[in-house]
């Protein structure tokens, strides 16, 4: 058998036949070991070691703490770009012209509006104390009855219909959630001001008085931006294994919203803002250390499954977090993060597995300071994450993907005979 350089040699002992894999950008194709071996599987819990597919979106070594939406470093693009222009970036694949962006933003800015029966029929019909993920998740999954055409998923053009709709509208969804929530009258959208000033707005106005900051408003962009887009996540597999059943976009978005939910995901922001209150203070840290190593709890905000190195995000979203307090004065949580960072950062149990904090260590204290409840983290992290769910449901569409159906290794009972309920 002639052997290529990259490639890696299977050989099934039982036959004795072997197959000569070639290795493609750093992969190999396992449609070469279903034929050598059909009917067995790969295990691989958690898909860790699966690429599900090929991707031109988002670029993440690990190793180097590198991520690159399209090519372009997260730390330029959160200096100096826009959340709409981040969103294009991540759809088309090139930075927009002048021109596109502005078509672009306007589309954007001109289908904010939800439909009226949203608040008055869909959200009220919610407990008052309902969790505004929950409200969230809904709302995105019943837009899809407002358009019903969006299950046209081959008519590009209807798909860019349904992009810009999504992303103009989760900030109007959020904010309903959360004034909903409140018991506060709904703010409707002022297209005068751009994304993030409108949402901040949307949130926080109360008798049309409420001019955030600058300070905020660029925080604001640069968490949105850090958020886009992060490859093949738990959301992101989410929205594309219902996407991949060519579902309408809502129903895909929903399911990455309610994957994003969990506290492993992009619960954690919340779960941190949770973990330090706990904590309480200074003095507590080392002890709730020593807890973690003993396993009683995990500490949220460390640990990723791909970083291993530093989590890029979580540098720049510590310096945001700076610029914030220096406006509004320091978040009293902060020295308690500051400390559980530099103990963990000298302790070997985190050393020796790796654990750095990641985006959600820092973010949960930024949006506390800029007035969000905890529960509306994770609902920030959805509007921040929508055109990244986006951008990968769109080139799956284009790459004519297949259905998601993993296979499992099957370890329950062997063949057994009903047993009738009065001899068990
Ligand atoms: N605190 C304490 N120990 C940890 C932590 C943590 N935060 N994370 C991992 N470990 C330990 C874990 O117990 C295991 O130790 P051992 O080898 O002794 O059993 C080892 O590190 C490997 O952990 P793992 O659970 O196999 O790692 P994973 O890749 O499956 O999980 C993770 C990644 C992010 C779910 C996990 O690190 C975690 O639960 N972190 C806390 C939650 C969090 O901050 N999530 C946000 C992730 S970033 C944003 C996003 O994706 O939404």
């Amino acid at each position: 058998m002639r052997l290529v350089a990259e490639s890696i040699t299977i050989t099934d002992n039982r036959t004795g036949n072997s197959i000569e894999i070639p290795i493609v950008g750093g992969g190999v194709d396992a449609a070469a070991w279903r034929k050598l071996l059909p009917g067995i599987w790969f295990h691989d819990p958690g898909m860790a070691t699966t690429a599900v597919t090929s991707s031109a979106v988002a670029e993440i070594n690990g190793e180097t703490g590198i991520l690159r939406y399209r090519g372009y470093p997260i730390e330029q693009l959160a200096e100096q770009s826009t959340f709409p222009e981040v969103a294009y970036l991540l759809i088309y694949g090139e930075l927009p012209t002048q021109a596109e962006l502005d078509e672009w933003t306007h589309e954007i800015t001109r289908h904010t509006f939800i439909h009226e029966n949203f608040r008055k029929r869909i959200y009220d019909a919610f407990h008052y104390d309902a969790h505004p993920m929950g409200l969230l998740t809904s709302g995105v999954a019943g837009l899809s009855t407002f358009y019903p055409e969006a299950k046209d998923i081959f008519d590009p053009d209807n798909r860019r219909a349904q992009i810009v709709r999504l992303i103009a509208k989760m900030p109007t969804l959020a904010a309903a959630a959360y004034r909903f929530s409140r018991g506060l009258p709904f703010i409707f959208p002022d297209n005068a001001h751009d994304y993030p000033t409108r949402f901040l707005k949307m949130m926080f106005e109360v008798g049309g008085e409420y001019e955030p900051d600058e300070a905020l408003v660029r925080a604001m962009r640069v968490l949105f931006i850090l958020h886009a887009d992060h490859g093949q996540n738990c959301s992101t597999t989410a929205t594309r294994v219902v996407g991949s059943s060519h579902a309408d976009p809502y129903t895909a978005i929903a399911a990455g919203c309610a994957a994003l939910y969990g506290p492993l995901h992009g619960g954690a922001n919340e779960a941190v803002i949770n973990m330090l209150t706990e904590i309480g203070s200074y003095e507590e840290v080392d002890s709730f250390i020593a807890s973690v190593k003993r396993g009683a709890h995990r500490l949220m905000g460390f640990g990723h499954r791909v970083y291993k190195n530093y989590d890029p995000r979580a540098v720049i979203i510590k310096k945001a977090a700076h610029d914030v307090f220096a406006v509004i004065g320091k978040n009293p949580l902060l020295d308690i993060a500051l400390k559980l960072e530099e103990v963990a950062l000298a302790d070997d149990y985190f050393v020796s597995r790796r654990l750095y904090p990641n985006v959600d260590f820092y973010s949960g204290l930024i949006y506390q300071s800029l007035g969000f409840p905890t529960n509306m983290f994770t609902v920030l992290f959805a509007i921040g994450r929508t055109p990244g769910w986006l951008a990968h449901w769109n080139e799956m569409i284009d790459q004519n993907s297949r259905i998601y159906r993993p296979r499992q290794v099957y370890v329950g009972s062997e063949r057994r005979d009903y047993v009738p309920m009065a001899d068990r």
